[in-house]
């Protein structure tokens, strides 16, 4: 589908001034807590929202559009100075009703689990309403609440969140699927601040090479790659957590790391600065808009893995980019 088949009124956010490549903020400010607003069709519309946001561009709202009750949001708010404090995150897994990094003593625990399980229906109702052809094929992956300061954290270079960095998750291989997450700041009086740089399809030709690509690449095309694949293929059989990473989740491994230490690549001019407000909520796809994290604490984030079947414009996602520039396929 062509991303210009629809015109609408989008507006950049006022928070960002975008330069030609970059990622920029579209508001949206057809949908609310309440549902798409009249006179939207709100399956082109979805269609376009989902264009914009596999073009590398970040959608925006100055509210949180979907249920999060008073009562749960103060919750959160205050149960970070208790138990949480000693803890990176607080993940949830929807599929399984489990939650992770929380004290097992904390009498915040079952209250905890309860409000995250309802965050996660909630904004997953919201998500496939406002993304409806994502909906189709997504897997729930994780949601997280974020408690921590992220200025000034000590933390190794590649666990770093204040370094611009693409995501890719070493223990959930995608095989060429997309990372698509929703933030909300639950912070009542401050932002939370990013900076963006130029989408993966900009930056893949320029960095992918260095990266390490053509190695990934020779791996992909070798006849002893079957072989290399026998530990993630017996681990699963067992029932062990070894993932079955295909050449292309290596490599996008490999390019989070090589991206946090490149100094060039992280002094580079073609990044913009993000000022979330309280309450609002962005989406992105993490996978292809480097990020980072500069400062803020109290988020809570779902993330979603998108089908490839389901993109609007495949020939941007990081998979199709990197094909395109290796002359192999990267799947398994
Ligand atoms: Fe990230």
């Amino acid at each position: 589908m062509s991303s210009t088949a629809f015109q609408f009124n989008e507006r950049p956010a006022s928070s960002l001034q975008p330069r030609p490549g970059e990622s920029t903020l579209i508001e949206v400010t057809d949908y609310t807590v309440a549902g798409w607003k009249p006179p939207a069709n709100p399956e082109d519309r979805s269609r376009w929202y989902c264009a914009r946001l596999e073009e590398g561009q970040i959608l925006f709202f100055a509210g949180t559009p979907y249920k999060l009750p008073a009562d749960d949001r103060d919750c959160l708010i205050g149960v970070r100075q208790t138990s949480v404090a000693y803890h990176k995150n607080v993940s949830y897994r929807p599929r399984e009703g489990r939650i992770h990094g929380l004290d097992r003593a904390s009498a915040d625990a079952d209250r905890l689990r309860a409000i995250m399980g309802a965050y996660s229906r909630h904004v997953t109702a919201f998500a496939a309403d406002f993304l409806r052809p994502y909906a189709r094929g997504w897997k729930l992956d994780f949601a997280s609440f974020r408690s921590l300061e992220e200025r000034g954290r000590d933390l190794p270079l590649k666990q770093r969140n204040d370094l611009l960095h693409t995501d890719a998750f070493p223990t959930r291989p995608t095989n060429g699927n997309r990372i698509l997450r929703v933030f909300t700041n639950l912070n009542p009086s401050e932002p939370r601040v990013w900076l963006t740089g130029e989408p993966f399809d900009v930056i893949a030709p320029r960095l992918a090479p260095d990266a390490g690509l053509l190695a990934c690449a020779a791996k992909a095309r070798s006849s002893l790659r079957p072989l290399s694949r026998l530990p993630g293929r017996l681990g699963s059989a067992l029932g062990l957590p070894v993932p079955d990473r295909s050449p292309y989740d290596s490599f996008m491994l490999g390019f989070h790391d090589y991206l946090k230490a490149n100094g060039a690549f992280q002094d580079s001019p073609a990044k913009s600065r993000c000022e979330f407000p309280p309450n609002s909520t962005w989406i992105v796809f993490t996978d292809s808009v480097p990020h980072a994290v500069l400062s803020g604490r109290l988020a809570l984030e779902h993330t979603y893995i998108i089908s490839e079947a389901d993109l609007m414009l495949p020939e941007k996602s990081p998979r199709q980019v990197l094909e395109k520039l290796a002359g192999t396929s990267l799947r398994n």
